[in-house]
Parts: structure tokens; sequence; C-alpha cells
């Protein structure tokens, strides 16, 4: 979704109306929206659906003063202004204003000259914080190429390498930590190749049963053996003329491993309980997280096999060694996760992208990936705030869990003596609330496994009156085993 320019909004809290009625003419002239609430109560309550990029607050209301909301705002999202006025300025009130982080504090009769410059300067912050994040969008799509960004050298690289071998690359290795793109690395050799139009058949080799592995691969002859009742057309043959993407190629069993040489070498299978060998024109791209040198010299991958697979090997280095690739990666995935969940957010502040350009990342581009999500999804402004991200002091050494839950191994109890309990019952609900009531894509945004959210549901009173909606998004497209 482009980037549009958005209109500024405008709070206005006061319990006079012949205020808010005039202050609201006013704004709209200089293009804001403008919503108005009489009480500070009222305005809290409607802050996180109204998302102000500045408030005007009366100081003296009954109830909630303006210093009440306006510290209460600039909790919620420090990127939004607020800017006090009252009948009664004292120098008291002025300076707990400032200390409380307000843009200004104006007397009524209101200066509307000074209230047009303040209204002009968060109009045009706006604007020019836009503008950049433009420029920085359309910088990411410069560094992007076929789903993968990268501007780092070694990315860009990679980008040339698959360039020049798509059109001719028949067998690759392409290896890297979890979470690195091999499988987008596969797919862009795909879509460049002379196979493009052809199947493009992807076997997750830890997923499949050892016992089943062959005629999965190979396929088998009815009555083969006891349940094979039918004829069953291997991967190898459903991808004649295509692509084969062996991932996760290091899981494959030795004696299969043998079997996979052959058909390497020969260009034919044979089904399980078959004797006619079968020619198949097959490209086969193999993905490991693991390092098959050591797996060879551990016994556990045959090393034919291993060489036959080396023709050509792609390499993707973890995140940690191309930091500079974090922002583009961070911009992109904002943009994709704020048009998913229609929300605002537009980028992030540059405290926050310091936090990320210091963690270690394990997970590499997908943790990048799932910590922005997340993020949006908690994110109450238009820009994405460490507190978004993680509990302060995270960086690269530490390690731990991004999101403000407890480790798994610390007793629910005792976490949230440590007043961790609202925040993360909100967290829990706003996540659920995204995916839906799916409790395994919110295990996963929030780092946890489900075991773990389960008692914690438990522990906030959550366990029934959160339902799944909608149909279950992890059952994937057929063309995937
Ligand atoms: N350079 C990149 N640009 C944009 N998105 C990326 C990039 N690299 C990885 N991703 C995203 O990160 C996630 C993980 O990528 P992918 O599945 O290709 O990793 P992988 O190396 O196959 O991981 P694993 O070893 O766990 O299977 C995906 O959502 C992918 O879209
Ligand atoms: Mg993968």
């Amino acid at each position: 979704m482009p980037l549009t320019e958005s209109t500024p909004r405008l709070l206005v809290v006061d319990n006079e109306p012949l205020v808010l009625e005039i202050v609201e003419r006013f704004a709209r002239q200089l293009g804001f929206e403008v919503a108005f609430r009489s009480s500070g109560r009222e305005a809290l309550a409607c802050f996180p659906d109204v998302k102000p990029d500045v408030a005007l607050v009366d100081l003296r209301m009954p109830g909630l003063s303006g210093i009440d909301v306006l510290r209460a705002i600039r909790t919620a999202d420090p990127d939004s202004q607020v800017i006090l006025m009252t009948g009664n300025a004292t120098v008291d009130t002025a300076i707990e204003a400032v200390k409380s982080g307000a843009l200004d504090y104006l007397s009524k009769p209101l200066d509307f000259e000074r209230l047009r410059e303040l209204l002009v300067t968060v109009r045009e912050r706006i604007k020019r914080r836009e503008r950049l994040l433009r420029v920085d969008s359309d910088v990411a799509k410069r560094f992007e190429f076929h789903g993968m960004i990268g501007r780092s050298p070694t990315m860009q690289e990679l980008f040339d390498l698959i360039r020049r071998l798509a059109p001719h690359v028949r067998t690759v290795l392409i290896a890297g930590e979890t979470g690195t793109g091999k499988e987008l690395v596969a797919k862009a050799l795909y879509k460049l190749g002379s196979r493009r139009d052809r199947r493009f058949v992807t076997v997750n080799c830890s997923a499949v049963v050892e016992t089943l592995f062959e005629s999965e691969l190979f396929g088998h002859a009815r009555g083969a053996f006891t349940g094979a009742t039918e004829t069953k057309v291997g991967l190898f043959e459903h991808a004649d003329g295509g692509t084969l993407f062996l991932d996760e190629v290091g899981e494959l069993p030795l004696g299969v491993q043998g079997k996979l040489l052959r058909v390497l070498e020969l260009g034919e299978v044979q089904r399980v309980g078959s004797l006619e060998p079968r020619q198949v024109d097959v490209a086969v791209f193999a993905a490991t997280n693991r390092d098959l040198r050591a797996e060879v010299s551990a016994g556990r991958f045959r090393s034919d096999l291993f060489y036959r697979l080396d023709v050509v090997e792609l390499h993707l280095s973890p995140l940690r060694e191309r930091r500079e690739d974090i922002p583009y990666l961070t911009a992109a995935f904002v943009r994709d996760a704020a048009a998913r969940l229609r929300k605002r957010v537009i980028g992030i502040t540059p405290t926050a992208e310091r936090v990320l350009l210091d963690r270690r990342w394990d997970g590499n581009v997908r943790e990048l990936r799932n910590v922005i999500e997340r993020a949006c999804i908690l994110c109450e402004g238009q820009l994405i705030t460490e507190r978004d991200l993680s509990p302060a002091g995270h960086t690269a050494e530490s390690a731990t869990p991004p999101c403000p839950v407890p480790p798994e191994d610390v007793p629910i109890e005792a976490a949230n003596t440590r007043g961790l309990a609202t925040v993360e019952r909100g967290q829990i609900v706003k996540v659920l609330e995204t995916t839906a009531g799916n409790k395994k894509a919110a295990a996963k945004l929030l780092g946890l496994s489900r075991r773990a959210l389960y008692r914690r549901l438990e522990w906030h009173g959550l366990g029934e009156s959160i339902q799944r909606r909608g149909p279950d998004p992890s059952h994937g497209p057929p063309d995937r085993v």
C-alpha cells in the first residue's frame, strides 16, 4: 500500500463547548481532522481510536485535569504532542506542564497566531517524516530483489550471483542459518530460471517420516508394501521438467541419501516395488541450515551426495553479519504489517532502530519480521517505539526473548509480582485479537510455546474468553510435503 500524505489529527479537550467549536473551525482551515471531547476521561477513552498527532487540552476540568491527560497521552504515545490551555495560568502549572512534556502552555483567551504556529509546526513535522519514510521505502524498494531486501555488499553479491546463475543452474546447494532467506533464494532462482513455467515442488526433509521417504520421493507400485493399495507417483516424477526444492536436506536419512544420489546421477527413478526405471528431468535445489561439511565428517551425510549437490553453493550470511540491511528490512516489514493490520504505523523511532541494530538475531530475518509484526500490533502511534519492541536493556549480548513476557521458566506468579501482569495481559489479548484467536500464531508472535501461552491465559483468567474466528491458517497449499 503506497504511503499517502495522511491528514493531521487534532483532539480538543475542554468542558466549554464554545472553545471546542471555535478551535474546531480554526484547525479545519489548517487542514486538520478534528475530534473533541468534553472531559479528560472521554479523551483518554477515545485516544487509541482517534490517534491524534496533537491534543489541545484544557488545564482545569472536572475529574481528570489537563496535566493528567498530558501525562497519560505522552506515556501512551511519545509521538503525540499535547498543548495545554488555561484561563488561570500560573508559573507552577506552566513549569509542571513543560516538565511533563507539553509542546506549549497557552492562556485563554487563546492567542490564535500562536496556536496557528504550533499546529503548522506539527503538520509540517508529519509531512517531513512521511517524506523521509517514503524516501526510505523507495530506497528499500531499490534494494529489493524478488522479495528479498538486501543493501549489504554480501546480499548485493548474492543477488548478482543469482541473476547470473539462474538461467543455467540445475543443481544448487543453498546454505545458511535458520531464517536467513534460503527459501526466498530458491524461489528467486526458479523465477529467473528456464524452468519457471514448470512445477516448483517443495519437500521438507525434516517433515517426512523415514519409512515413507522413498515412496514420497520416488513413488510406489500398487502392493509394494502393506497399505500401498494404489500406485503412487513420487515427487521426482511430479516435478518432471521442473524443479524439486529439497528443503532441510541435512535431515535426509542416510539410507535415502544413497537412493537420491542415484537419481541425481542417472536421472531416473524407480518406484518402490517396481523394477521399471523412469527417466526424469528435474532441477534440484537443496537447502540446509546445517554445516553439511561437518555432517559429512561426522558420517551423518554422504560425501558423494554432498559433492553431487554442491555443484554451486549459495551462502546466506546471518543477519548479525549484515546489520546494514536491518533498517531496510524494517522499513519493508513495517510497510507490510501496517497494510495487513490496517494500522497507521509508518516507521520506527531512531531509538528503537538502534535497539534493533544492536540485537543478536539468532532467528535472523524471520525473527526480525516477527518482532516488527508484533511491534506493529502493539504500536499505539505512527512510529514504533522502543517500548513496542522489548523491555529496556536488551542488547546483542543478552539475547533474551524480545517481548516483555517473562521467560518460560520463571513461575508466572513470580514474574507478575514485578508488575508485568497488566502489560502482559494487555499484550496477550491484543496479539490474540490480531490472530483472530489463533493460539499457535499468537504463541509464535509472543515468542512462547503454546503450552506456556495456555498457562498464562489460564493465569490471567482468559481461558475460554478468546475463541478462534475464521479458517485455520496453519493448513498450507497441496504442493508442499
Ligand atoms: N532478505 C530478505 N528480505 C525480506 N524478507 C526476508 C529476507 N530474508 C528472509 N526473509 C523473510 O524471513 C522469513 C524466513 O525466510 P526463509 O523461510 O526463506 O528462511 P530459511 O533460510 O528458509 O529458514 P529456515 O532454515 O528456518 O527454513 C520469511 O518470512 C522471509 O520472507
Ligand atoms: Mg526454509
